[in-house]
């Protein structure tokens, strides 16, 4: 599918959401993040990519920072609504020597038919998209019954001091970038007629993986 014909969600006053900030992050997104991942991303991107299988949709990929992690016989369609950020997948998918096929499209329209893929992936996404009900229920869509919701994020956290401190935080990153630190995927997967069947949430709570499914 060509890159360049955005789907653009329906929600008229986000128009592009922040896809402006997230093409200037990307060139220097690794970089800044390094610090980050091998301490805390690196073990979530395990306990994610390693549950996929089949054809599989990665919504927000990002730099594709998942994309070494995913078995090799995983079938893997990435998607970004930032054409910068899915320039770097491009690469990654290059290095890693993954035939990976890339859609620049937003979450909140998803351009592919009901019961698409077998594995739909998100991490570090649902804290940045305009309304991550309407997400989860475009992922929701195009999985097939049967198949698996994976999830990463960092949520709201389990101690009260913490929280505040993220609700403060939120208040400037939400109006610069659309991110949001007080969400929590975990509590409305299953309001959208999924079940969980396993989850692992860090000491302090702040970052929780969700493996959810599609009634078959
Ligand atoms: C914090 S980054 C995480 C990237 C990657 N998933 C990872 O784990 O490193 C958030 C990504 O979500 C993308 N994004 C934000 N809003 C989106 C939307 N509505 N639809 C699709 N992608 C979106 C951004 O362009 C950015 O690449």
């Amino acid at each position: 599918m060509p890159e360049g014909h955005a789907h653009h969600h329906p929600h008229g006053s986000h128009g592009h959401g922040h896809r402006d900030f997230w093409d200037e992050q990307a060139s220097s997104y690794d970089r800044r993040t390094a610090w980050i991942e091998d301490r805390w991303l690196a073990s979530r991107r395990r306990w994610v990519c390693h549950r996929a299988h089949g054809a599989t949709l990665e919504v927000g990929s990002g730099t594709g920072a998942n994309i070494p992690f995913y078995p090799a016989d995983v079938t893997l369609t990435v998607t970004d609504s930032s054409p910068a950020m899915l320039r770097e997948a491009r690469t990654r998918a290059r290095v890693a020597g993954r035939a990976v096929t890339v859609v620049e499209s937003d979450g909140h329209a998803l351009p592919f038919g009901d019961a698409t893929f077998d594995t739909v992936v998100a991490t570090f996404v649902l804290c940045c998209v305009a309304d991550e009900r309407a997400v989860i229920a475009e992922m929701r869509r195009v999985l097939r019954p049967g198949g698996d919701l994976l999830l990463a994020d960092h949520v709201v956290a389990t101690s009260r001091p913490l929280r505040a401190i993220q609700r403060l935080v939120e208040r400037v990153t939400a109006r610069r970038h659309g991110e949001h630190f007080t969400r929590r995927p975990r509590a409305l997967v299953e309001d959208a007629g999924l079940t969980v069947v396993a989850e692992s949430r860090g000491r302090i709570g702040v970052l929780e993986c969700v493996h959810a499914r599609r009634p078959g």
